[in-house]
This record gives structure tokens, sequence and C-alpha cells, in this order.
């Protein structure tokens, strides 16, 4: 299987600098020869161009800051992450901010009639301009996939939506503005909080997840936020909330995807190497994806 990594380094969809640089803190963490290490074909296709609007501005459109930058980026995003999929190849994509997933989604749903996605996260990103708290469209990315909010950004790519809300699963959910918690409830989206995480355990959560992608999908997208996890083993995020996923209910959850076998394209976000200690989120962002991309421990 050949693997084609892009780096997207965004940091428009939020108000802290540093997450523009993820993609390098991945790269510096290893992430090309401990893929290589697992016999895959990688091919590095470096980074996506994103605007440095002068000042850093941050203009905001109907609550939507840099909305024409962000929007623009993800649509560059999207017509690589397109062509990697066409090609037969994995795309790996490395963030950068979460809004970045409205142009990963946008490439890779047009392949799939039913793409599933898991939202392995602290967050929903299931606000609007009209229900955001800061008008950080990195809040958003889940809800624009699902057709929901301003059409520069609903319609990367000419279409939408991308994805259906019965095909998606939120993982480690604990911080749920009140418009994202009214809309999970309006399109019964799936959602596994850490209450349900802490009762249930890791291993029934992943079981359930895949079953119930597995009836319904022709593939699975992940969206991994850094933030997912708690905030003591990967401090290097943007939003950080205490109470988070560890780094072993994490590998597990990876393993378990691997084994799977239904991941088909993947994203890693919100790492942050200005805000971590030692490069150890992008530590950690590496050390995920080789489980999700094979790695075993025997
Ligand atoms: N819900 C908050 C907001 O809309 C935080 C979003 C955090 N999202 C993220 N991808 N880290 O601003
Ligand atoms: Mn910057
Ligand atoms: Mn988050
Ligand atoms: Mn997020």
């Amino acid at each position: 299987q050949k693997i084609s990594i892009i780096g997207v380094p965004m940091d428009l969809g939020q108000n802290r600098r540093g997450v523009d640089m993820g993609p390098s803190a991945i790269r510096y963490a290893g992430i090309i020869d401990r893929l290589e290490q697992l016999k895959l074909d990688i091919e590095d296709l470096g980074d996506i161009k994103i605007a440095r609007p002068a000042h850093n501005n941050q203009e905001k459109v109907d609550n939507l800051r840099n909305l024409k930058e962000v929007s623009e980026g993800s649509s560059l995003l999207a017509e690589k992450v397109d062509q990697v999929v066409q090609s037969g190849a994995f795309p790996l994509v490395l963030g950068g901010d979460h809004s970045i997933a409205m142009g990963t989604l946008a490439g890779v749903a047009k392949h799939y009639e039913n793409l599933g996605v898991i939202w392995y996260d602290a967050h929903g990103d299931l606000n609007t301009g009209e229900s955001s708290p800061s008008g950080n469209i990195h809040g958003m990315p889940l809800a624009v996939s699902l057709g929901i909010g301003h059409e520069k950004l609903t319609n990367i790519l000419g279409y939408a939506p991308k994805i259906k809300p019965e095909n998606i699963v939120i993982i480690g959910a604990r911080s749920l503005d009140e418009g994202e918690r009214v809309l999970i409830k309006e399109k019964g989206i799936q959602v596994f909080t850490m209450h349900e995480v802490d009762k249930m355990g890791m291993p029934a959560v992943m079981e359930e997840s895949i079953n119930y992608l597995k009836g319904r999908t022709d593939g699975v997208h992940l969206s991994l936020d850094l933030d997912g996890l708690d905030p003591n083993e990967a401090p290097g995020v943007g939003t950080p909330v205490m109470g988070g996923l560890s780094y072993r209910e994490s590998h597990l959850a990876m393993e378990m995807l691997a084994q799977s076998k239904m991941i088909t394209s993947a994203e890693f976000v919100e790492v942050n190497p200005i805000l971590d200690e030692k490069n150890k989120t992008a530590n950690m962002a590496v050390g995920l994806m080789g489980s999700l991309l094979g790695e075993s421990l025997l």
C-alpha cells in the first residue's frame, strides 16, 4: 500500500500561533522513518501553500475568522487529496488546525458513496458562524462536511454535503457547545463521550464503533485531533481540555482500527510545537500513526 503524506501548515482556523508548524514537528519526530519500517511505500508530497495574511489581522466575516484564507487553503488541500485517492494511495494529512478536515473530507468523500468518519476529539467541531462562541473555523469542520455552514466552506470542490450524519462516530468528546449538542440530537450522531469511555472502556467503545460503521460505510476516514488525548500526555495543543483519552487507550484504539482494516484515509491535527514540551505531542502523533498503519508489539 502506498501512503501519501500531505502537510498543511494552517493556523488561521483559530487564534493561537504555532499550529502551522505541526507538519514540521511531526516530520522532525520521524514519521517517514517510522512508517518505512513497516515496509510501506511512503511518499511525502510536502506542504500545501497556505496564505500568510498581513499582520495576521484575523478579519471576521459572519463570525468566521479568516474565512477567505481558510476556505482557499482547504480547497487546495481538497484537490491534492482528491488526486491521491484517485491514484489509489492512502492520504495521510498532517495539520495544521482542524479546519483543514473540511478540505480532506471534500477530497476523500467524492470517491465514496457512504464515507464513514471517526472524529477522535475533545470537541464536536459542529459549530456554525451562528452557534460558535469563538468564530474559530477549526470548531466547525464536521458541521461544514454535513453541509451546514457558510457556502464558501460547505461548497469546497463544488458539492455538498460530503458526509451523512449516520456515518459519523465521535470519540472522546468532553467540551460541546450548546448548538453542537442540539445538532448531535437532531441528526442522531453517534457520540462516545468521556462518560461512555469511562463506563464501557475503550475496547468496547472501539468494538461498537467499528461494528456500527462496518455495516453502513464503504470507506472510513479517521480525523484525530491531538486534543482528544489528555493534556498531561499531549500538551502541545491550542484548546486543551482536562480528563482526556490516555496514551494507552489511544494506542489500543489505533491498533483495533488497524485490525479492522477499515480505515482508508487519516489526518492528525492540532499539534502545536510552541505550546508543547520537547515535541511530546508530535512524538505522540507519530506513535499513533505507527499503530494505525500496522505496527504491532510482537
Ligand atoms: N467549541 C469551541 C469553538 O467552537 C472549540 C473548538 C475546538 N476545536 C478544535 N478543532 N480544537 O471554538
Ligand atoms: Mn502563523
Ligand atoms: Mn479538539
Ligand atoms: Mn477538533
